[in-house]
Protein backbone atom coordinates (compact mmCIF):
# COMPACT_ATOMS: atom_id res chain seq x y z
CA UNK A 1 0.00 0.00 0.00
CA UNK A 2 1.57 3.19 -1.07
CA UNK A 3 1.51 6.68 1.07
CA UNK A 4 0.21 10.11 -0.47
CA UNK A 5 1.51 13.33 1.38
CA UNK A 6 -2.29 15.06 0.90
CA UNK A 7 -3.14 17.29 3.75
CA UNK A 8 0.41 19.80 4.42
CA UNK A 9 0.70 21.11 8.20
CA UNK A 10 -0.74 24.09 7.56
CA UNK A 11 -4.08 22.71 6.73
CA UNK A 12 -4.08 19.73 9.63
CA UNK A 13 -3.06 23.06 12.03
CA UNK A 14 -6.42 24.95 10.78
CA UNK A 15 -8.15 21.73 10.51
CA UNK A 16 -8.13 20.45 14.05
CA UNK A 17 -8.03 23.92 15.70
CA UNK A 18 -11.46 24.85 13.66
CA UNK A 19 -13.16 21.31 14.08
CA UNK A 20 -12.53 21.89 18.00
CA UNK A 21 -12.95 25.35 18.14
CA UNK A 22 -16.66 24.77 16.53
CA UNK A 23 -17.59 21.58 19.25
CA UNK A 24 -16.76 24.43 21.53
CA UNK A 25 -18.94 26.94 19.91
CA UNK A 26 -21.80 24.82 19.45
CA UNK A 27 -21.46 24.15 23.40
CA UNK A 28 -21.18 27.21 24.54
CA UNK A 29 -23.68 29.00 22.33
CA UNK A 30 -26.13 26.01 23.15
CA UNK A 31 -25.71 27.49 27.10
CA UNK A 32 -26.02 30.98 25.73
CA UNK A 33 -29.56 30.39 24.19
CA UNK A 34 -30.85 27.62 26.44
CA UNK A 35 -29.82 29.06 29.73
CA UNK A 36 -33.27 28.02 31.13
CA UNK A 37 -33.05 24.67 29.75
CA UNK A 38 -29.74 23.38 31.09
CA UNK A 39 -26.53 24.45 33.38
CA UNK A 40 -23.20 23.30 31.71
CA UNK A 41 -21.69 25.82 32.74
CA UNK A 42 -22.08 29.98 33.92
CA UNK A 43 -23.63 32.13 31.25
CA UNK A 44 -20.98 34.58 31.96
CA UNK A 45 -17.87 32.37 31.23
CA UNK A 46 -20.21 30.84 27.98
CA UNK A 47 -20.20 34.11 26.51
CA UNK A 48 -17.23 35.50 27.15
CA UNK A 49 -15.72 32.03 25.80
CA UNK A 50 -18.55 32.02 22.75
CA UNK A 51 -16.44 35.66 21.51
CA UNK A 52 -13.02 34.54 22.48
CA UNK A 53 -12.95 30.98 20.76
CA UNK A 54 -15.18 33.13 18.06
CA UNK A 55 -12.43 35.52 17.08
CA UNK A 56 -9.99 32.75 17.06
CA UNK A 57 -11.33 30.86 14.61
CA UNK A 58 -12.01 33.77 12.31
CA UNK A 59 -7.90 34.54 12.76
CA UNK A 60 -7.54 30.69 12.05
CA UNK A 61 -9.65 30.74 8.81
CA UNK A 62 -7.40 33.32 7.09
CA UNK A 63 -4.52 30.38 7.44
CA UNK A 64 -6.67 27.92 5.07
CA UNK A 65 -7.90 30.82 2.83
CA UNK A 66 -3.83 32.30 2.73
CA UNK A 67 -2.87 28.58 2.32
CA UNK A 68 -4.96 28.02 -0.48
CA UNK A 69 -4.63 31.19 -1.68
CA UNK A 70 -0.40 31.50 -2.11
CA UNK A 71 0.25 27.98 -2.92
CA UNK A 72 -0.64 25.50 -6.27
CA UNK A 73 -2.06 23.38 -3.47
CA UNK A 74 -5.61 25.35 -5.02
CA UNK A 75 -5.71 23.00 -7.45
CA UNK A 76 -7.38 20.87 -5.13
CA UNK A 77 -10.52 23.30 -5.06
CA UNK A 78 -10.35 23.26 -8.65
CA UNK A 79 -13.84 23.60 -10.45
CA UNK A 80 -14.69 21.33 -12.72
CA UNK A 81 -15.93 23.17 -15.41
CA UNK A 82 -17.87 20.47 -17.42
CA UNK A 83 -21.19 20.38 -15.32
CA UNK A 84 -21.69 16.60 -17.02
CA UNK A 85 -18.35 15.32 -16.14
CA UNK A 86 -19.25 16.77 -12.75
CA UNK A 87 -22.80 15.44 -12.62
CA UNK A 88 -21.60 12.20 -13.31
CA UNK A 89 -19.03 12.03 -10.97
CA UNK A 90 -21.07 13.07 -8.33
CA UNK A 91 -23.70 10.85 -9.56
CA UNK A 92 -20.81 7.46 -8.89
CA UNK A 93 -20.22 8.98 -6.05
CA UNK A 94 -23.80 9.30 -4.41
CA UNK A 95 -24.25 5.57 -6.08
CA UNK A 96 -21.44 4.27 -3.66
CA UNK A 97 -22.15 6.08 -0.23
CA UNK A 98 -25.16 5.78 -0.80
CA UNK A 99 -25.41 1.13 -2.18
CA UNK A 100 -22.33 0.53 -4.02
CA UNK A 101 -19.79 0.87 -0.12
CA UNK A 102 -22.52 -1.91 1.56
CA UNK A 103 -22.11 -4.30 -1.14
CA UNK A 104 -17.69 -3.86 -1.20
CA UNK A 105 -17.33 -2.32 -3.89
CA UNK A 106 -14.25 -0.14 -3.89
CA UNK A 107 -14.81 3.97 -3.74
CA UNK A 108 -14.60 5.29 -7.36
CA UNK A 109 -12.72 8.46 -6.27
CA UNK A 110 -8.56 7.60 -6.49
CA UNK A 111 -7.07 10.68 -5.11
CA UNK A 112 -3.29 11.99 -5.49
CA UNK A 113 -1.79 15.42 -4.09
CA UNK A 114 -3.62 17.37 -6.59
CA UNK A 115 -6.78 15.65 -6.96
CA UNK A 116 -7.27 14.64 -3.57
CA UNK A 117 -10.84 15.61 -3.11
CA UNK A 118 -14.26 13.32 -5.04
CA UNK A 119 -16.55 15.61 -6.80
CA UNK A 120 -19.12 15.96 -4.21
CA UNK A 121 -16.87 17.00 -1.21
CA UNK A 122 -14.86 19.79 -3.74
CA UNK A 123 -18.29 21.27 -3.82
CA UNK A 124 -19.52 21.05 -0.51
CA UNK A 125 -15.87 21.89 1.03
CA UNK A 126 -15.71 25.08 -0.98
CA UNK A 127 -19.86 25.81 0.00
CA UNK A 128 -18.83 25.48 3.09
CA UNK A 129 -15.48 27.41 3.76
CA UNK A 130 -16.31 29.97 1.21
CA UNK A 131 -19.90 30.76 2.29
CA UNK A 132 -21.59 29.35 5.27
CA UNK A 133 -18.58 29.89 7.21
CA UNK A 134 -17.55 33.32 6.32
CA UNK A 135 -21.57 34.27 7.08
CA UNK A 136 -21.25 32.36 10.60
CA UNK A 137 -18.41 34.99 11.59
CA UNK A 138 -19.99 38.03 9.65
CA UNK A 139 -23.18 37.58 11.85
CA UNK A 140 -21.15 36.43 15.39
CA UNK A 141 -19.46 40.12 14.63
CA UNK A 142 -22.50 42.06 14.38
CA UNK A 143 -24.22 40.23 17.24
CA UNK A 144 -21.05 40.22 19.43
CA UNK A 145 -21.54 44.66 19.73
CA UNK A 146 -24.66 45.75 18.40
CA UNK A 147 -24.38 49.36 18.98
CA UNK A 148 -21.49 49.32 16.94
CA UNK A 149 -22.30 47.52 14.41
CA UNK A 150 -25.88 49.11 14.47
CA UNK A 151 -25.82 50.46 11.28
CA UNK A 152 -24.46 47.22 9.50
CA UNK A 153 -27.33 45.37 11.12
CA UNK A 154 -29.97 47.61 10.19
CA UNK A 155 -28.85 47.34 6.87
CA UNK A 156 -29.01 43.58 6.69
CA UNK A 157 -32.47 43.83 8.10
CA UNK A 158 -32.13 44.40 11.79
CA UNK A 159 -31.35 42.28 15.14
CA UNK A 160 -33.80 39.63 14.28
CA UNK A 161 -32.65 38.42 10.92
CA UNK A 162 -28.98 38.70 11.81
CA UNK A 163 -29.69 36.54 15.02
CA UNK A 164 -31.99 34.33 13.00
CA UNK A 165 -29.07 33.55 10.55
CA UNK A 166 -26.50 32.88 13.39
CA UNK A 167 -28.52 30.64 14.69
CA UNK A 168 -29.49 28.27 11.05
CA UNK A 169 -26.42 28.41 10.27
CA UNK A 170 -25.27 27.19 13.72
CA UNK A 171 -28.48 24.08 12.96
CA UNK A 172 -26.64 23.62 9.43
CA UNK A 173 -23.66 23.20 10.99
CA UNK A 174 -23.96 20.64 13.69
CA UNK A 175 -25.77 18.88 10.63
CA UNK A 176 -22.79 19.32 8.53
CA UNK A 177 -20.54 18.27 11.34
CA UNK A 178 -22.23 14.49 11.56
CA UNK A 179 -22.50 14.17 8.08
CA UNK A 180 -18.62 15.02 7.28
CA UNK A 181 -17.29 12.84 10.37
CA UNK A 182 -19.75 9.87 8.96
CA UNK A 183 -18.45 10.52 5.70
CA UNK A 184 -14.99 10.60 7.05
CA UNK A 185 -15.12 7.14 8.66
CA UNK A 186 -15.52 5.66 5.21
CA UNK A 187 -11.88 5.29 4.09
CA UNK A 188 -10.51 2.03 3.56
CA UNK A 189 -10.54 1.72 7.37
CA UNK A 190 -13.00 3.80 9.62
CA UNK A 191 -10.00 5.52 10.95
CA UNK A 192 -7.73 5.86 7.98
CA UNK A 193 -9.20 9.53 6.40
CA UNK A 194 -8.67 10.93 10.25
CA UNK A 195 -5.08 9.44 10.20
CA UNK A 196 -4.45 11.27 7.42
CA UNK A 197 -5.73 14.33 8.63
CA UNK A 198 -3.13 14.18 11.50
CA UNK A 199 -0.48 12.73 9.81
CA UNK A 200 -0.78 14.27 6.26
CA UNK A 201 -0.05 10.68 4.65
CA UNK A 202 -3.42 8.86 3.13
CA UNK A 203 -2.29 5.38 2.39
CA UNK A 204 -3.65 4.52 -0.88
CA UNK A 205 -4.40 1.00 -2.84
CA UNK A 206 -3.59 2.18 -6.31
CA UNK A 207 0.04 3.32 -7.56
CA UNK A 208 -0.66 7.63 -7.60
CA UNK A 209 -0.55 9.21 -10.99
CA UNK A 210 1.67 12.00 -10.19
CA UNK A 211 2.76 14.56 -7.49
CA UNK A 212 2.98 12.04 -4.33
CA UNK A 213 4.99 15.34 -2.50
CA UNK A 214 3.61 18.61 -1.56
C1 LIG B 1 -15.65 17.99 14.61
C2 LIG B 1 -14.91 17.05 14.15
C3 LIG B 1 -14.34 16.95 12.76
C4 LIG B 1 -13.71 15.84 12.30
C5 LIG B 1 -13.47 14.53 13.07
C6 LIG B 1 -13.29 16.10 10.93
C7 LIG B 1 -12.59 15.22 10.10
C8 LIG B 1 -12.07 15.52 8.86
C9 LIG B 1 -11.26 14.63 8.06
C10 LIG B 1 -10.86 13.22 8.46
C11 LIG B 1 -10.94 15.28 6.89
C12 LIG B 1 -10.09 14.71 5.76
C13 LIG B 1 -10.73 14.75 4.42
C14 LIG B 1 -11.92 13.88 4.28
O1 LIG B 1 -11.81 12.66 4.33
O2 LIG B 1 -13.04 14.41 4.06
C15 LIG B 1 -11.53 16.60 6.96
C16 LIG B 1 -11.40 17.58 5.99
C17 LIG B 1 -12.01 18.81 6.02
N1 LIG B 1 -12.85 19.27 7.01
FE1 LIG B 1 -13.27 18.32 8.77
N2 LIG B 1 -13.68 17.38 10.59
C18 LIG B 1 -14.33 17.94 11.66
C19 LIG B 1 -14.88 19.21 11.71
C20 LIG B 1 -14.90 20.12 10.66
C21 LIG B 1 -15.56 21.40 10.70
C22 LIG B 1 -16.32 21.96 11.90
C23 LIG B 1 -15.36 21.98 9.48
C24 LIG B 1 -15.81 23.33 8.94
C25 LIG B 1 -16.66 24.12 9.52
C26 LIG B 1 -14.56 21.07 8.69
C27 LIG B 1 -14.16 21.31 7.38
C28 LIG B 1 -13.31 20.51 6.65
C29 LIG B 1 -12.74 20.89 5.36
C30 LIG B 1 -13.00 22.18 4.59
C31 LIG B 1 -11.90 19.84 4.99
C32 LIG B 1 -11.02 19.81 3.75
C33 LIG B 1 -9.67 20.43 4.15
C34 LIG B 1 -8.84 20.94 2.99
O3 LIG B 1 -9.13 22.02 2.45
O4 LIG B 1 -7.86 20.28 2.63
N3 LIG B 1 -14.31 19.95 9.43
N4 LIG B 1 -12.22 16.71 8.16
Amino acid sequence: MDKLYIHPLPIRIWHWTNAIGFVLLIATGLQIRYLDLFQLMPFKLAAVAHTWIGFVLIANFFIWLGFYLFTDKIKVYHPELSPMKYFRASFRQIQFYGYGIFKGEPNPHHPTAYHKFNALQSMLYQIIMMLLVPLQFFTGVLLWDVTRFSSMVDLFGGLRVVDSVHVLLFIVFVGIIIVHVYLASLGHTPSAHFKAMITGYEEVQDEPKANTAA
